[in-house]
């Protein structure tokens, strides 16, 4: 894509020569005298990289600065701001930075010198979208993924891999909840050469309604609807070159599945309320725990975009039906939540495993980490017992430690406030974890400081 520059400088001969230099250099300039018309140029479209004078007749640059970098940071945009002073010093400099520029120029302007700002910008945006996908785990999801021992699994990321070298291709996963359907998405996107490096944008079609799943996709133009007071780039945009990944797919309402099926037939779009049509390049990587047929079948489920969703398939086996991997992953989450809390559990005990075996995991893998994680809490050997691991909310080693905190009803008989029972919780936690505050607060999974303010408001200890 062409970078788009926007210029906002009162001295229109600067704007001509430069103007054309960049222009020349391939970038998409637009130019304005003043903030409001900066302004105006910017709500009609933002720009990659936007260069800001100063003095301008109708206001400070700094301040459109900050108003740009504001709408910027909530449109997701990654937009850089140089700033042009009137010369190098160092309160200049310093000005700019702390007002949210990027860097500055000085007046003259050396071409050479603002390319390679420009130039710098545009990488910087690059490798902020490139840490944003190693933040997300990507390498991390291969190893773990590939650590399986379970031949079921074992063919699942095969395919995976194979389906990867194809990134055009649309890819259905199924399996039941918590079997690592988004893990084998991110998989996908972090094996696919041309893509792992652009974003891997989700959508979860179960969580939000019709019409806000239209927008959140496909974005909106301006006064589309009453709250639409800017335009807003969708998923679809923000995808684009990477993945976009469309979670409880059998959620989606009608009339966004007709919307979607053109984007694949078509990979064109339109935001909502707009006329002009744009194209993108995304792999879609659709998942549901649901039948996806069957909901064809009872018509809830277009079959023309269930053919065009599911391409390839993938089917993520239950937990149950890789035995092979379970105390692998057992003994992963207890190493994770025991480096995380700083408890020195090490072991899981010869009955704890063969319960663990016994159970079936009907919440899958997610169930088993959720058991592991409050296990580890619970113990206070080095070792997990049938004591701490409670399995499908019962506690087999008898005691039943499963009910952390019980909510009873008040004299009243009216439940308790979240004020009363985030009290009690915190005191609960407080006490098994001896009064050690820093501990509390891991257990919690909050600051040192929130665990001190919440002792101090609620007078606990
Ligand atoms: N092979 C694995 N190794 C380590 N962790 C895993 C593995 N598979 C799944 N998990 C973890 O289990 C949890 C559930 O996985 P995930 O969210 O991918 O499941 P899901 O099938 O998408 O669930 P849902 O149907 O509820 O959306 C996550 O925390 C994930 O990191
Ligand atoms: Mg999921």
């Amino acid at each position: 894509m062409t970078p788009s520059v926007l210029l906002v400088d009162d001295e229109k001969s600067f704007r001509l020569i430069l103007e054309s230099a960049l222009a020349a250099e391939g970038y998409d300039v637009r130019t304005a005298a003043d903030v409001r018309s900066g302004r105006a140029a910017w709500k009609q479209a933002p720009a990659d990289l936007v260069i800001l004078d100063r003095n301008l007749p109708d206001g400070d640059g700094v301040q459109l600065l900050q108003e740009l970098k504001v709408e910027a940071t909530e449109r997701n945009l990654d937009t850089t701001f140089l700033v042009v002073t009137a010369y190098a010093d160092v309160d200049n400099a310093v000005m700019a930075l702390t007002h949210g520029a990027d860097d500055y120029v000085t007046k003259p302007v050396q071409l050479p010198d603002l390319l390679v700002k420009l130039r710098k910008g545009l990488e910087r945006r690059a490798l902020e979208r490139q840490v944003q996908a190693l933040r997300r785990g990507a390498p991390d999801v291969a190893s773990l993924l590939r650590r399986t021992r379970s031949p079921k699994m074992q063919r699942v990321i095969e395919m995976a891999e194979r389906v990867a070298q194809s990134p055009e291709t649309p890819v259905l996963v199924q399996g039941e909840s918590g079997s690592g359907k988004d893990l084998l998405a991110r998989f996908i996107h972090a094996c696919t050469p041309t893509r792992a490096e652009s974003a891997f944008v989700e959508l979860n079609c179960a969580a939000i309604s019709e019409q806000l799943a239209e927008s959140e996709l496909f974005g909106h133009e301006r006064g589309a609807f009453t709250d639409a007071k800017v335009a807003k780039r969708g998923l679809l945009e923000l995808a684009d070159g990477g993945t976009i990944f469309l979670d409880e797919i059998a959620d989606l309402g009608p009339s966004v599945q007709g919307k979607l099926l053109r984007v694949l037939e078509t990979m064109r779009f339109r935001r909502v309320g707009g006329t002009q049509d744009r194209a993108v390049d995304v792999r879609v990587i659709s998942a549901t725990h649901r039948d996806l047929s069957a909901a064809v079948a009872s018509k809830q489920f277009r079959l023309d975009l269930y053919h065009r969703l599911d391409v390839f398939h993938l089917q993520v086996p239950p937990l149950r039906e890789r035995q092979e991997d379970l105390l692998g992953l057992a003994t992963l989450f207890m190493e994770q939540t025991a480096r995380r809390l700083g408890r020195g559990v090490e072991r899981i005990s010869k009955d704890a495993a063969d319960a663990l075996v016994a159970y079936d995991f009907p919440g899958n893998v997610r169930e088993l980490r959720n058991v592991i994680e409050r296990a580890v809490i619970l113990e206070t050997s080095s070792e997990l017992t049938t004591r701490s691991i409670v399995l499908g909310g019962r506690a087999p080693g008898g005691e039943d430690e499963s009910a952390f905190l019980r909510v009873e009803l008040g004299d009243d008989g009216e439940p308790p406030s979240l004020r009363e029972v985030e009290a009690a919780y915190v005191t609960k936690v407080l006490e098994h974890a001896g009064w050690n505050k820093t501990r509390a607060a891991k257990i919690l999974g909050v600051t040192f400081p929130t665990i001190q303010k919440k002792i101090q408001d609620y007078g606990l200890g």
